[in-house]
């Protein structure tokens, strides 16, 4: 039977993966773990206080609760880990190998970790980004993800661990908000356009990066973990790919719903942190692979989050 543990289950990815695992695994199979307290929505199943860099309650928890695989979400965000720099490369790296680590000697079924298109830096080519490419990143975060993809990989051709990761481009979703990314200004903009306020763009109006809507993030983490191993030939992190926009393009998808919205820049030290990503990603290995495509384009993706939004806001239409 499987067992699941999340740890950073309030996050942003976190919040979504735990319900879509519980409708699938059964509540009681899924327990959310963060170091913040259990949001309502993660409140159907078991919730565990966990900081993943204290390695024995990591132990206690996946033995008491005979976990056999473990969604390893808690990390920092790119622009929060440039404030804290030391403390973000620790709970990046730290945290994944501890996880690796406890796989390999209680001989866990499955890992699932998340990389990032920040893996990716400026002497990358920007355009339909390969999969095997030039990365050099220049942020803490990306640094830490690159790393941590090596081991994903050693630690899947030395000790048979079978570790699985996404590079995840900006994730859209309304049910729960990102913390210290790049990608956020994509998430707010929606929430200050049903307010019915202008939003001030801290990136500039034609930064294009790869994004993609919660669903197709959550739909392309559950069809990698629920692949045949023999058909993974990616083992440090796949490139995925749906969406590819600037901030004046999604204001404009905006304004197709709703018509007087504003948009204002004031481009802050995140600008350069998105200029030294990709504007979008080749990601023909997962199509290839495991058989990935994304449901939502820009406009599909706008039109369900404002519907969804509209609901929870209890704003009519
Ligand atoms: N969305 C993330 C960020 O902006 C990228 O992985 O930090």
């Amino acid at each position: 039977m499987d067992k699941i543990l999340v740890t950073g289950a309030c996050g942003q990815v976190g919040t979504e993966l735990t319900v879509k695992l519980r409708e699938i695994y059964g509540d009681q199979q899924v327990i959310a773990s963060d170091i913040a307290d259990p949001k309502e929505v993660l409140q159907q199943g078991p919730f565990e206080e966990l900081d993943v860099l204290d390695m024995d309650h990591l132990e206690d928890l996946i033995q008491d609760y005979d976990v056999t695989q473990v969604y390893h979400l808690a990390a920092l965000l790119s622009a929060k880990a440039e404030q804290q720099v030391d403390f973000a490369w620790k709970l990046n790296t730290q945290g994944l190998l501890n996880v690796l680590n406890l796989a390999r000697d209680l001989d866990l079924e499955k890992v699932y970790w998340p990389s990032s298109i920040a893996v990716f830096g400026p002497d990358t080519p920007v355009d339909q980004t390969p999969q095997v490419t030039i990365t050099n990143p220049n942020t803490v975060y990306g640094i830490s993800k690159l790393a941590c993809e090596r081991w994903c990989e050693y630690y899947y051709r030395k000790f048979d661990v079978d570790v699985r990761s996404l590079r995840y481009p900006g994730l859209i979703g309304y049910k729960a908000m990102p913390g210290g990314g790049t990608t956020d200004y994509a998430v707010d903009i929606f929430h200050k356009a049903l307010e019915g306020e202008p939003f001030e763009c801290f990136l500039e109006p034609d930064t294009y990066l790869p994004m993609m809507y919660m669903e197709d993030a959550v739909k392309a983490t559950i069809d990698l973990m629920h692949a045949e191993g023999e058909n993974l030939s990616v083992r440090d992190s796949y490139n995925v790919a749906a969406i590819s926009f600037s901030p004046a393009e999604i204001a404009a998808a905006i304004q197709n719903e709703i018509p007087d919205f504003n948009i204002t820049y004031q481009p802050d030290y995140r600008q350069e942190i998105a200029d030294s990503w990709p504007n979008s990603i080749d990601d023909s290995q997962a199509r290839q692979d495991w058989n990935w495509s994304p449901n939502y384009d820009l406009q599909a993706m706008s039109k369900d989050m404002l519907a969804n939004l509209r609901e929870l806001k209890e704003i009519p239409s």
